[in-house]
């Protein structure tokens, strides 16, 4: 499902509660992509608060200060979450009163087939958020040994038949260099084996171009510096909400709220992650593997 800004925000009406929005806070939405939650958080927290937003995407970033404008209330930093201190330092504050994380990929860079990101339009292997940084996933596909693609693909997509992925990558490759999304997916889909494939909901090289992804980005590792460094900038009563959309995405969330829990930064309002509703899930299936958790920095903690 597309809007107007080109992607459906998940989970909406869940993170506008759990935020626990009121006129007046200054809220970081980590992850602004298409700004959907943004335009919403903006309207509980005016008049008199502040909304910062990041995006490691240069174009995401230039589209929300189009949509938002340059106004007083609005920051924009074209940034990763795990500069989440020079961020802050940046704007002037050492407090807030929440954030919000939606983690992975919007729909807007799914759908530019120069993004690299899809398998479905082909397109050049890119699939970096930040165009300036690192290799891209053409260099990986190419270079990388047959064991090292298929601990990549097992670790972090979670990926049956890792292993003949990754040598039918290889084989792939000796004939000519693999240069383009929709000659991977091909791969991928030929790799597997047919009657397994017909069992399965979503196509075969869904696991794979996320692993990919997820590793050129460093996500797991940007997600760990975000934790190491959130809490302390939090007011008491200031709430922290994540949607994660892969399972290794998941357990960290999940470890990270734990351990501040167990140290007593924060407590954890709901125990149990909360998904989207069937009705959402109809309505928009990208929602499908969304887990939402929060936590609330304790006014004793720190
Ligand atoms: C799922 S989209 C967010 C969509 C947004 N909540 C909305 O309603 O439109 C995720 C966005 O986060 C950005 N992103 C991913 N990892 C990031 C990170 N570590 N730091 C900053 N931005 C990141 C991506 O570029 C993408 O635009």
């Amino acid at each position: 499902m597309e809007t107007q800004a080109g992607h459906v925000p998940v989970m909406l009406a869940e993170v506008l509660e759990h935020l626990k929005l009121r006129s007046g806070q200054t809220i970081v939405d980590g992850t602004a992509g298409g700004g959907g939650h943004a335009a919403e958080i903006l309207n509980r927290i005016r008049p008199g608060g502040r909304l910062i937003l990041l995006d490691r995407d240069r174009g995401a970033c230039e589209r929300l200060i189009a949509r938002f404008g340059r106004v007083g209330d609005v920051r924009y930093f074209h940034a990763n979450v795990a500069d989440i201190d020079q961020v802050l330092a940046e704007a002037g504050l050492d407090r807030i009163d929440g954030a919000l994380l939606d983690l992975g990929i919007s729909s807007l860079q799914l759908a530019d087939p120069q993004r690299g990101f899809s398998f479905e339009r082909p397109g050049p292997l890119d699939m970096r958020f930040d165009r300036g940084e690192g290799p891209t996933a053409e260099e990986i596909v190419n270079r990388w040994s047959a064991d090292r693609l298929a601990s990549l693909f097992r670790e972090y997509g979670d990926q049956p038949f890792s292993r003949r992925i990754a040598r039918a990558i290889v084989e792939a490759r000796r004939r000519e260099p693999i240069r383009r999304t929709d000659e991977l997916a091909r791969i991928i889909a030929g790799a597997v084996p047919g009657p397994w494939r017909r069992t399965q909901r979503i196509h075969p090289a869904t696991q794979a171009f996320m692993a990919i992804r997820i590793f050129i980005n460093d996500e797991l590792k940007s997600l760990d510096a975000f934790f190491d460094k959130i809490f302390r900038y939090l007011n008491p009563g200031g709430r922290v909400v994540v949607i994660a959309f892969h399972s290794g995405e998941d357990r960290i969330v999940k470890a990270r709220l734990r351990e501040a829990a167990s140290s007593g930064w924060v407590r954890l309002p709901v125990a149990k992650p909360i998904a989207p509703t069937l009705e959402e899930v109809a309505r928009n299936p990208r929602s499908r593997s969304a887990r939402l958790r929060v936590a609330e920095r304790l006014p004793t903690a720190g």
